[in-house]
């Protein structure tokens, strides 16, 4: 069974709105997990646009809860995320204009970065992924770099299909990348832009074993519920 993570940002994005406490990211995090998410991700941002410091701390600090705390290379924020010890954490690239995380690492201007922040994550126990694009050589790059997993960027592709061009020599990239991953011991998950249709697609690739999955799911939820529709994902994740 392929596992499904809930990333709660936009929760935080809605309570920030009205600066007061609703709707609470704590509250959501369990609540999610009780409606099926196998795990919640959460994005600490250098400019904490979405989730607080306080908000990571405390949802880190759930018992038996799996938290996939996502932050970018910063080194104010990897000693925080050593601090708050979620269970997983995913490296993404961060730029201050983005609306959101707009594609995958630079594995190549980061490596000797990265080689010691990995070292730091495995010494803590902490799995560790890395948010990078459909590349051959990234993922070469990654298996020299020891990380745990790759969460390989969806974001060309799902715009391909929401657009109905062709998407096939993006899918056949990414399908050939995850073969070359897990070939190699890596652990592959993918994320970004996705919703109904393109989570049954690639979940068509076997070697994929994670999903991660915000905007569309809360977007979602507004109109049909958090459980119903966590409930439809997981039901296309046991289908293939
Ligand atoms: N995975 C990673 C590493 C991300 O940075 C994001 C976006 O924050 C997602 C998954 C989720 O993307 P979306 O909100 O488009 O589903």
């Amino acid at each position: 069974m392929k596992r499904l993570g809930v990333n709660i940002d936009h929760i935080a994005t809605l309570r920030n709105a009205r600066g007061e406490f609703h709707p609470d990211p704590i509250f959501a995090a369990k609540f999610a997990k009780n409606s099926g998410a196998n795990s919640i991700t959460i994005h600490l941002r250098e400019d904490r646009r979405h989730i607080k410091d306080i908000d990571a701390k405390k949802i880190c600090s759930i018992k038996n809860l799996l938290v996939n705390l996502e932050i970018s290379l910063s080194s104010e924020i990897v000693k925080k995320a050593i601090k708050f010890k979620p269970n997983f954490i995913c490296i993404v690239p961060e730029n201050r204009k983005e609306i959101t995380t707009e594609g995958g690492l630079n594995l190549k201007k980061n490596e000797i970065k990265l080689k010691k922040i990995i070292k730091q994550f495995k010494k803590k126990k902490i799995r560790t992924s890395l948010f990078i694009n459909p590349s051959l050589a990234d993922i070469k790059k990654s298996i020299e770099l020891k990380t745990d997993c790759i969460e390989i960027h969806t974001g060309k592709l799902a715009n391909l299909v929401k657009s109905k061009k062709d998407y096939s020599n993006e899918y056949e990239r990414i399908k050939r990348c995850s073969l070359l991953a897990k070939k190699n011991d890596l652990e592959v998950h993918a994320g970004h832009g996705l919703d109904y249709n393109t989570t049954k697609l690639l979940s068509k690739i076997d070697e994929i074993t994670e999903f991660n999955i915000g905007h569309f799911i809360i977007g979602e939820s507004i109109f049909y519920s958090l459980p119903k529709v966590i409930r439809k994902f997981k039901d296309i994740l046991k289908k293939k």
